[in-house]
């Protein structure tokens, strides 16, 4: 009997995944893995798989891309047999991307118990397609395990129960922590070691990419700051596109502008722990930096990871270039902030998880 149904579907999901698996393997709980297909280019998905010996998954939906209302509607169809045909005692969602919410929803309208994993982060910007699926995937979740303890605030104030929350820690940290040692080289990535420093970048988030003005204005601040450093950009689908749709394609050739296609979660990891500083949109970017201890610039307005501020390495300083110059400059001089590891980013996060878990379900 399968007791746990697992859903991944986009790639931020892989790394969260990987060790809750392994832990699983060991509690035992027995576990089934259900991929939404969300993302499914071989380095947007397979490759994660390859890298950090996620299990192949036992089901693909396959319903790729389309517009939030479509993928998120594809994922609910063709979840629902899968859940009809396993009849799991839970299922269990991670992060905020549209395959968390489609699958939390399909579970508890059938009465299946949701966990979810990385719960009660909050940006309060409802701008942010995450952000409706962090509020809403919460709502409907029997068991909530939080990532920092900013979040037991967050889910308070939003009326869910304190005995479903239970504190963790990061399992993303875990996966950080198991490869960090098998990361690749720089100089195998790039082909040769940057003589100068470097600043690695990850743009992504439609209120930066989909915008005219605001791309151009990102774009421009990185090629100035290629006059530095070198930038080494793996760039999103979502992200080319934009550029090549709004004719900014000139701009992503500048001298020091290393453009590459997106990276696997080694060459990734061994890109940012040499960097001299990352400048990013993505979430995952802001933790991984601060339990790196590599300066980050994030260019949002808000953080829903406001412990990478507290205590972390990050900055925020929106998409607006001259906040973007002025910490870059700060960094250059004097290492940036320095920060410190968050409680429970210990590594041991999916064994907590297990742990809890397996009495859980006992208790039930
Ligand atoms: C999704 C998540 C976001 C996460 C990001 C990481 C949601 C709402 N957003 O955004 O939280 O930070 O993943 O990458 O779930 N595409 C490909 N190949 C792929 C997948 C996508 O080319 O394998 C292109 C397609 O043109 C697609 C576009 O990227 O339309 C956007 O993909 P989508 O899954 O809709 O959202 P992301 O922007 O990747």
């Amino acid at each position: 009997m399968t007791e746990i149904i697992c859903v991944v579907g986009a790639r931020p999901n892989f790394m969260k995944i990987a060790p809750i698996m392994a832990a699983f393997a060991k509690q035992p709980i027995t576990a089934k893995l259900v991929h939404t297909g969300q993302h499914y280019d071989p380095a947007m998905s397979d490759s994660f798989f390859e890298q950090l010996g996620i299990p192949r998954p036992d089901v693909n939906l396959e319903v790729g891309s389309a517009s939030h209302a479509v993928q998120t509607a594809d994922i609910m169809r063709a979840f629902e047999p899968v859940l009809d045909a396993e009849q799991p005692r839970a299922l269990l969602v991670v992060g905020d991307v549209n395959s968390t919410i489609a699958c939390a929803l399909v579970a508890a309208k059938k009465g299946v118990k949701v966990i979810h994993v990385e719960a009660g982060l909050r940006s309060n910007d409802r701008g942010m397609p995450e952000e409706i699926n962090r509020v809403l995937t919460d709502q409907i979740s029997d068991l909530l395990y939080i990532t920092e303890r900013s979040a037991l605030a967050n889910l308070l104030r939003e009326g869910i129960a304190e005995e479903r929350i239970q504190f963790v820690g990061n399992v993303m940290i875990d996966t950080l922590r198991a490869h960090l040692e098998r990361a690749v080289p720089v100089k195998l990535t790039l082909g040769e070691q940057p003589a100068r420093g470097y600043a690695v970048v990850t743009l992504h988030r439609p209120s930066n990419v989909d915008d005219p003005t605001t791309l151009r204005r990102l774009l421009e601040t990185l090629a100035e700051i290629a006059g530095e450093v070198d930038v080494v950009f793996p760039i999103h689908p979502r992200t080319r596109a934009a550029a090549e749709r709004l004719g900014l394609g000139g701009l992503l050739s500048v001298a020091g502008i290393r453009l590459l296609p997106p990276q696997g979660y080694l060459e990734m990891l061994g890109l940012m722990r040499d960097a001299t500083l990352v400048i990013t949109d993505s979430g995952g970017l802001q933790e991984e930096t601060t339990a790196l201890g590599v300066p980050c610039i994030t260019v949002r307005e808000n953080t829903e990871r406001p412990i990478t501020l507290s205590e972390g390495t990050n900055t925020l300083t929106g998409p607006n270039p001259e906040a973007i110059l002025a910490c870059f400059r700060e960094i250059c001089a004097n290492g940036g902030k320095r920060g410190r590891i968050p409680e429970y980013w210990d590594g041991h996060a999916a064994e907590r998880i297990a742990a809890h878990l397996r009495g859980w379900l006992d208790a039930a």
